[in-house]
Order: C-alpha cells, then structure tokens, then sequence
C-alpha cells in the first residue's frame, strides 16, 4: 500500500550522484553491524505505525498528504551530500536548484523580479514577511482576521510590534468593514490578507484591500501557505478567483510547498515584490561566503543553516510536474476542488447536516442538525469517533454560531461557538474516493444518532 517507486529511482540516481565524484581516493567505511541497524530500523518502521495514516484517501482530517514519489527520491538523493543552502559554499548545487525552484513559484504569481527563498515552513516564511513590514513600518501595528492562522499575532508578539484581528463576515472573510474602521485610526504598518484559511479555507477579498491599500498606504502581506497553489486551478468560484488573480500585488506572499506542494515537511517559502527589501537583511558572515561573490541565500534569509536537500526536492517535483495551469499539477489541484464542491453538495441534499457555507477551496465544514449549540457539538464529537472507528479519519473545528445564520433550521444559541466537523480533501484520489467517504460518514452518523 505504501509507494515504494522511490526507492527504485533512488538507487539508479545514488548511481549516478557518485560517479561525480570518482576522481577521489576511497576512504574506509566504518565498521557498521549490519545486524544491529537492521533491528533498529525495524524499531523505527513498528514505532511509526503507531499514526493516522495521513498518506491515504481515507484520512481527510488536517492538512496533510504524503509527498510525490520523486519528492522523497530527490530528497534522500541529496542527503547523500547533505548541502546547506546557507551558502554557496556548503550547498552550490541545490541553492541554484533553489533559486530556480523559488522563480518558478514566483512566475505562478507573475513575479519576474522579487526577492525570494526557500525556508522551514509558513511560520517562519510569515515571520520574514512581517519582520520586513515591522523594518519597514516601526511600531505599527499588523492586523490579520480573527480567522488567519494565530501564527500572525504569535509573531507580532515575538516582534514586539502591536497586533489586532480584525473580525470575520459569516463566509470566514476579513470584513472589509470592520477593516475600514480599524485603519480608520492611521496607525496600522501592514494588513496580512489569507488565501484560505486554515480553518474553513475562506479566501479573503483581495480587489477591496486593494483599494483600501491605496488609500491608507500600509503594506499588504498575502498568507497564501495553504491556498497558493490554486492560483493554478480552473475551477474556482468567482470570489475566489478574482482574490487569487491579485495576489500579485501584495507586497510580499507566503506559500507551502510542504502543503499543496507534494513536497516532504519543511518546506515554505517566502517572497518580496520588491527585492530592494534585502538590505534589510544585510549582515556579514565571517565564516561561510568565500567561495562565490554570487549571492548566497544565507544573505537573504533569517534562518542561517537551511536542509538543500528540501530544494533538490521541490526542484525535481516542479520539473515533473510544471505550475503551469491547464498541467498535471493544476489537474490535481482542480480535483481536489471538484472533491470539495461535490461532498459540499451532498451534504447540503441531505436533512441529516448543517452547512455553513461552500467551500473556496477544498476544505468543507459542515454539522449535523440538532435542537441547540450544545447538541450539534456533542453530536459531532460522536460522528467523528465513530468515523474514526469505521477507518475514515475527520478533525473537529469549533466555529463561532454566525457562520450558521443563513442556515434554513436555526438553533438554540447556547454557546458562541459550535463543534463541527471539518474535511481536508487535499489528495487528488479524494474525488474517486468520495462515495466512500460518504458512506463511512453515513453510517458513523446513523450510528451516533443512536448513542
Ligand atoms: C494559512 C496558514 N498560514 C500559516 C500556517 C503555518 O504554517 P506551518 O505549519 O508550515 O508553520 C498555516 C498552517 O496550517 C496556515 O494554514
């Protein structure tokens, strides 16, 4: 069940990797005890079946799908040399294969001329963003919506800058509003817009924080960790698509790869629109930049050791499969999307579940019907124990009640807030999976009904 192409593609590619260097004298091998590796390697591989199997179509819970079978080659390829693509120095091969992999990401957004690298993932590619904005804009405060990823005010406070949420409309959406008042006071640095959020997957209105940019002059960051890649889909509705078309004009963007990017964690990547900001990270290194006056990616980034083989690997994967829409990739993407929309009209057919609103992209949150908050809650927190159970793995998302107030059967407000259940259908064999899926839920929720 688990792939195991890679290792076949490895073992050719070790191949040629060490004739590179054939030139050099043999040294001796340490003495390794074939047996005693084994045994622990054993260990390893018993120790790791103890998790949700995250790599298959019936684990549709986080954000989480296994990397591309040329993604784990190319990665353990590269550990071979072990490169650190700090700088030139310890890493050539793959801070070039970086610098090309970043471009590419950066001509999805029609970026030509940016700055851009390669980092641990989307805390520390938004720490970068809002470090240069806080450089930029001493002082002043961040605002991001009270549904963006926390990581934006953990950040702020990290930066010593002020920070505030800015409320959400009943789509999970910055509310442009509310935003006018909060920029109303004059003293707000720079505005984090989100490209799908990490709850419900809303798509913040990038046209309306655009004009609001101009007339208020902040600086715009777009949190695009998770949702970056479906600039590349054909089939987004046409909110969605109008906000993804000007990502562009943010000032500075932060996508995954190790998200929808097929590629193995730690893998984000940050990007500058203007790539002047790089002064800002101006230091001197008297250890590792001798052997190239080129830049070294070290200069640009804040983080100082970084895994090359986290290049080779996006590398590779891009050059399988090109972010072009209309490709492969864009293929996958769109059937995730299809999937979203598809289980999103099931379940709206259905009296059984309440559903807050469609999916942007291709994480669905939905409930099922009871009498008060409180009901709904308990009753979720069943079905999703029960699915488990039946092998089909959900998560649980607690939502505040207004998202539910265009839903046809109101009910008893006794909380704010209201458990649900929650989708992540990220794997392109989500969509062929889907009757599936629907029916191990079908029967986690009869039985829960029952409880
Ligand atoms: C929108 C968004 N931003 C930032 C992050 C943080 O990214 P990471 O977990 O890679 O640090 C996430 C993670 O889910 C996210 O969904």
């Amino acid at each position: 069940m688990l792939e195991k192409q890679s290792l076949e593609l490895l073992g050719s590619a070790l191949e040629i990797l060490e004739q590179g260097f054939d030139t050099l004298p043999v040294p001796s091998a340490p003495p390794s005890d074939g047996k005693r590796l084994a045994a622990v390697m054993n260990e390893v591989a018993v120790r790791l079946q103890d998790n949700y199997p995250y790599f298959h179509p019936q684990y549709a819970g986080q954000m989480l799908k296994p990397p591309h079978p040329i993604a784990r080659a190319a990665y353990a390829l590269a550990t071979w040399i072990n490169p650190n693509n700090h700088a030139l120095d310890g890493g050539r091969a793959s801070s070039q294969m970086e610098k090309e992999a970043v471009a590419w990401i950066a001509a999805m957004f029609g970026w030509r001329e940016y700055l851009g690298h390669l980092c641990g993932g989307g805390t520390m590619a938004n720490l970068e963003a809002l470090w240069v904005a806080g450089q930029l804009h001493p002082g002043k405060k961040i605002l991001a919506s009270d549904q963006a990823h926390y990581t934006h005010s953990r950040i702020s406070s990290v930066l010593g800058l002020p920070f505030a949420a800015v409320p959400t409309d009943n789509r999970g959406r910055m509310d442009i509003a509310a935003l006018c008042t909060v920029l109303k006071a004059g003293d707000v640095g720079c505005v984090v817009a989100t490209a799908g959020t990490t709850g419900t997957g809303s798509v913040d209105s990038m046209p309306e924080i655009l004009r609001l940019r101009e007339q208020y002059g902040f600086r715009l960051h777009m949190d695009a960790a998770y949702g970056g890649y479906f600039s590349l889909a054909g089939n987004l509705a046409p909110h969605a698509r109008a906000s993804f078309d000007l990502i562009g004009k943010a000032d500075s963007i932060v996508i995954d790869p190790h998200k929808h990017g097929l590629q193995p964690y730690g893998c984000g990547c940050v990007l500058f629109r203007d790539a002047g900001v790089g002064t800002i990270y101006k230091h001197e290194s008297p250890y590792t930049y001798f052997t190239s006056s080129e830049l070294h990616l070290g200069e640009i980034s804040l983080e100082c050791s970084r895994p090359g083989a986290v290049a080779v690997a996006l590398w590779a994967t891009m050059r399988l499969l090109p972010l072009v829409r209309g490709g492969e990739f864009a293929m996958m993407l769109e059937n995730s999307r299809e999937a979203a929309v598809q289980f999103h009209r099931r379940l709206t057919q259905d009296p059984r579940w309440l559903v807050p609103f469609a999916p942007e992209l291709d994480i669905v949150v939905w409930a099922p019907r009871a009498r008060s908050a409180s009901q709904i809650s308990a009753h979720s927190q069943r079905i999703f124990d029960a699915a488990a159970k039946h092998g089909l793995h959900l998560a649980l998302i607690r939502l505040p009640i207004r998202f539910f107030a265009q839903s046809p059967e109101p009910f008893e407000p006794d909380h704010d807030t209201v458990l649900c259940l929650r989708s992540v259908l990220m794997k392109p064999e989500h969509l062929a999976w889907l009757p599936r899926l629907w029916q191990i839920l079908s029967r986690a929720a009869d039985e829960a009904a029952k409880q």
